[in-house]
């Protein structure tokens, strides 16, 4: 099963967080295990869902040395054998990161083991179903 932000959250709120730093920062290890490093554009939903400020986490994700924050969105396409045969949707995706250097990295996966709900992509570790190229506008003209 591929690894789910809200899925995510919900279980470190569980264990306690935001209250308790530490499930708080085992749920950003989490995230930086799945995608590399934490995306700032992240930040908002994960300080929505837990009612807490944005500089908050920044102070947090500051305070662990492990903890990288990345100023770029990741893009991440799935290019498992169903969803890869989105070819239209793989070109949009990289047109739009080359028309927007530095802001978004793509990056292409195996599948995600949902193909029945593709063409599958994740932004900032948030699954997206059914994605076309007008999904990638929206997330890439935010
Ligand atoms: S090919 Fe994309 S989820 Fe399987």
């Amino acid at each position: 099963m591929a690894w789910n932000l809200t899925e995510a959250m919900e279980y470190y709120k569980k264990q306690g967080a935001p209250a308790d730093q530490n499930a708080l920062i085992s749920l950003l290890r989490e995230i930086q295990q799945d995608q590399g490093s934490i995306s700032r554009g992240l930040l908002p939903e994960i300080a929505a869902f837990y009612g807490i400020k944005e500089t908050f986490l920044l102070a947090v994700i500051r305070r662990i040395p492990r903890l990288r924050l990345a100023d770029t969105h990741i893009l991440e396409l799935c290019a498992g054998p169903n969803c890869g045969k989105a070819t239209a949707l793989a070109a949009k995706a990289e047109a739009l990161c080359a028309a927007y250097p530095g802001k978004v990295t793509l990056k292409f996966t195996p599948c995600m083991r949902m193909c029945g709900k593709g063409p599958n992509l994740k932004f900032d570790g948030r699954l997206y179903h059914q994605a076309d190229e007008a999904l990638l506008e929206q997330l890439l003209n935010r």
